[in-house]
């Protein structure tokens, strides 16, 4: 039976476009899912807005228009960037979305009814960007260490969670399973924070109405982040089939910021209604701009519509996986973007394919010889390439995969240079040049098959110009920008 494999990513807030930050993990996804896709794995990938909300209602409020039309408005633009990058997502969840609040609702009929919910007086100091509680020593001077804005004080009546309750077991889960948080040193971060103590968690929120009412009193919603979370199980329609398939989650895919909702507030939800706890969370790092954090009050900000105006999608795809190490932070500039494009695109894998092309034409007529390749340190390199590859896909080491797939790039390329094919032609080598050329295209089947994550159009564009015999040379793949 093929292995399943379920695969999230954060749900957005649609309170503004989505930004490169919102890019990022959506592509990291995508790569982990066409991967196990490729492997042959039985992949469901999820995405989605997370629409509810104090900020969402805000954000609505200062456009002029309902909550409801703004989160369909800006969802979109969400849905629409995702196709141009080919985020190739099973399903797009929105919290709005009947079959979501229902699911909330059951799940937290259930919790109450269980008994770890209680009414009681919500005081504190509250970050309505994050949508989150801060106690007064994790500020900076009174202000969100995030986002740079000041905290609210809120006091409301509010239903509240017995996390705490959960301590130990959540404790437990992490220590036993030691890839279960990653990097290492997330997973640290996270211990030391239990240890200084779970508390009960405020559920819902009374002083606005843009949420999931409660069943039990109609005068409250669910609080953003509790109805949040369970988008992973309500996209899989918890608890029919494809639920029973899926779960437990293989990977959450989230950033650095919201990891406590993940690896301590999801696993109490889940302990609480019996459900299996995920496999893993990935914590992937922020990029910044130039150095500096992304902020639209500073202006600082990238918008991916407009960048995918004048940059390939595969482009940048392949510019965020091959410059940021998996795990830490990185940096995006269009200066750094433009030299990947001109170096590693165009002249080492454009001109690779371009070149080799070029020489089937001439040499060949247009029809790729076939014939077995002997050279043994070229054999033994494509026979165990896959295997390299794979190595680093599993360990989620993308930089590391791509790079092993630029050696080989470059060790073609060199290949040409030093053979000089014009020579063996002279001298009427046949038998060589025809090897030559086996090699040249094995070389770049092999490298479009293992590109086929990270970059999908370019991987097909190459296939489709080798052909199965006779090749149909296209444009360059990467033209150079000036
Ligand atoms: O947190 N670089 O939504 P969000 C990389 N709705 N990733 C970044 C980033 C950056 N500069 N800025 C944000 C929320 N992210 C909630 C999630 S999940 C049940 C609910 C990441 O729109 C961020 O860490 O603020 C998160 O993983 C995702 O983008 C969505 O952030
Ligand atoms: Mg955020």
């Amino acid at each position: 039976m093929r292995k399943k494999f379920y695969i999230t990513t954060a749900i957005d807030y649609p309170s503004a476009p989505p930004h490169i930050g919102h890019v990022y993990e959506k592509v990291c996804a995508d790569v982990i899912a066409r991967w196990h896709r490729k492997i042959g794995d039985d992949v469901f990938f999820s995405t989605g807005t997370d629409e509810h909300g104090q900020k969402i209602q805000r954000y609505a409020l200062k456009s002029n228009e309902k909550p409801q039309e703004f989160v369909e408005r800006m969802s979109q633009k969400f849905i629409d960037l995702w196709e141009k990058l080919n985020i190739s997502y099973d399903k797009f969840v929105r919290t709005t979305q009947s079959q979501h609040i229902e699911i909330v609702q059951d799940l937290f009929k259930k919790i109450y009814e269980k008994g770890d919910i209680y009414k009681g007086l919500y005081e504190g100091l509250y970050c309505v960007d994050c949508e989150n509680f801060y106690p007064e020593k994790d500020l900076e001077d009174g202000f969100c260490p995030i986002h740079n804005k000041k905290v609210e004080k809120i006091q409301e009546e509010s239903y509240f969670f017995k996390m705490s309750k959960y301590q130990e077991r959540i404790l437990e889960y992490i220590r036993d399973n030691k890839d279960f948080i990653q990097p290492q040193t997330r997973r640290d971060e996270i211990i030391n924070r239990i240890k200084e103590g779970i508390r009960d968690l405020s559920i819902s929120r009374s002083s606005f109405n843009w949420g999931i009412p409660l069943s039990i009193d109609k005068r409250h919603i669910i609080f953003v982040w509790f109805d949040a979370l369970i988008n992973y199980v309500s996209v899989l329609e918890y608890p029919k089939e494809k639920f029973r398939k899926y779960w437990p989650a293989d990977i959450h895919l989230i950033g650095k910021d919201i990891l406590w909702f993940h690896g301590v507030v999801w696993l109490a939800i889940l302990l609480a209604v019996d459900i299996e706890l995920p496999r893993k969370i990935f914590v992937h790092g922020f990029i910044n701009i130039k150095g500096e954090k992304i902020s639209k009050s500073k202006g600082i900000l990238v918008d991916p519509v407009e960048l995918l105006t004048r940059y390939d999608a595969d482009a940048l795809r392949y510019f965020l996986l091959r410059e940021i190490s998996f795990g830490e932070d990185g940096d995006f500039s269009e200066d750094a973007l433009i030299k990947r494009i001109n170096s590693d695109l165009a002249n080492d894998l454009g001109n690779l394919v371009y070149r080799t092309l070029t020489m089937v034409e001439k040499y060949f007529n247009g029809y790729v010889p076939y014939g077995d390749i002997l050279d043994k340190k070229w054999k033994q390199k494509l026979d165990g390439f896959s295997g390299d590859i794979n190595l680093c896909m599993s360990n989620l080491d993308f930089n590391l995969a791509l790079e092993k797939i630029w050696e080989l790039i470059n060790m073609a390329n060199k290949y040409i240079e030093d053979t000089k094919p014009w020579n063996l032609l002279k001298e009427n080598k046949a038998e060589e040049l025809k090897e030559f050329i086996c090699v040249l295209i094995e070389v770049i089947r092999k490298v479009a098959d293992e590109i086929s994550p990270f970059m999908p159009n370019t991987a097909k564009s190459i296939l489709e110009q080798i052909g199965k015999d006779a090749i149909k040379k296209g444009k360059p793949l990467f033209p150079r920008i000036e």
